[in-house]
């Protein structure tokens, strides 16, 4: 048994799939955990339940945390702030807190939303201004991680895609539905610019950042990856139709910013600090959603869609 033991939080979840898959494949010993989908070999636990968390992390006793577990959906967050910030800050600060207890390095996985999106692109060194309640929560998170002990690892993420349980999984394959909802015309936003990037590139840089902490002490605080390919919700939904031969003459871009909560025109994440360490990974948008679509489309095509 390997003597690098990683436990993942929000293991069913759509990043922490990815990254439980990589760290197996890396041959690291670990634990997976969720809350309500435990199937297979994922290990049930409400984080928010400090004496659970320690009992079961304190008996595997990791080397290193990726904390995945979050409310992730602004608007779901908007309905139940008290709710959000036990799972997103207090429950993070019980699990960094932890992790520096048991001397094991914690990955708080951010998000681009701690930006408000004026400046493009932005740096580890940018200062945050989110713009509501999920950026605040997640920015908070950042801030009792590395409070808890300045060499854990923070790394911010755009808006992630890769294998869905449901369309409505990621804010990228959702957009697929519209272009089979062909009996009226759509429009699709075409204002605020995302960096969509697959859940698989930034499991393997979680991997690659631990593996290189073992030798290299500086590896801490915070870094940025972002998928390469700036594009709108229009773009993204063109790219979809383009891959799949599917037509879209009934959706038409929409120019103006989106109504609903508050969310950041552009907050490019810039990549620099970690290409600087010889670590990222890029799939082109066009390949990686053909990979993750592939399946669905054959499923439409079966119900004679
Ligand atoms: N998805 C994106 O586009 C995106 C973009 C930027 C940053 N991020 C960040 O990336 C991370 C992973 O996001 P994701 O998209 O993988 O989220 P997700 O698909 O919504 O998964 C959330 C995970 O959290 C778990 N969870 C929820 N409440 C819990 C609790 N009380 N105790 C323990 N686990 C709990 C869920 O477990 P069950 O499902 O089993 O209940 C699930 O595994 C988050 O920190 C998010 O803020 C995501």
């Amino acid at each position: 048994m390997s003597s690098k033991r990683v436990v993942v939080t929000g293991a069913s979840g759509l990043l922490g799939r990815a990254v439980l898959a990589a760290f197996k494949q890396s041959k690291w010993t670990v634990m997976g955990t969720a809350f309500s989908r435990t199937g297979m070999d994922l290990v049930q636990l409400d984080i928010c339940n400090k004496e659970k968390t320690e009992e079961v992390i304190k008996n595997f006793k990791p080397t290193a945390i990726v904390h995945c577990a979050a409310q992730r959906f602004p608007d779901k967050v908007e309905q139940d702030v008290d709710g959000t910030v036990r799972l997103n800050v207090a429950a993070t600060k019980n699990l960094a807190n932890l992790a520096a207890e048991l001397g094991a390095i914690m990955i708080y996985i951010s998000t681009d939303y701690v930006f408000d999106g004026t400046k493009p692109p932005y740096s580890e060194s940018d200062i945050p201004n989110p713009l509501n309640m999920y950026g605040k929560t997640k920015l908070q998170g950042e801030q009792v991680t590395l409070d808890a002990n300045p060499n854990h690892i923070v790394l911010r993420v755009p808006v992630l895609y890769g294998p869905v349980e449901y369309l409505g999984e990621s804010a990228v394959t959702v957009l697929l539905q519209l272009i089979y909802d062909s009996e009226a015309t759509k429009l699709v936003s075409d204002n605020e610019i995302r960096y969509p990037a697959h859940v698989d590139d930034i499991a393997s840089i979680c991997v690659d950042l631990l593996e290189l902490k073992e030798t290299n002490a500086e590896v801490k605080g915070i870094y940025h990856w972002s998928g390469k390919e700036a594009m709108t919700k229009y773009g993204m939904v063109r790219d979809m139709a383009s891959v799949f031969q599917l037509p879209m003459s009934h959706i038409s871009p929409d120019p103006n910013p989106s109504q609903g909560t508050s969310r950041p025109q552009n907050a490019q994440l810039s990549n620099g600090k970690l290409e600087n360490l010889g670590i990222g990974k890029h799939t082109p948008f066009r390949v990686g959603i053909e990979s993750v679509l592939a399946g669905w489309v054959q499923r439409k095509k079966s119900e004679g869609l």
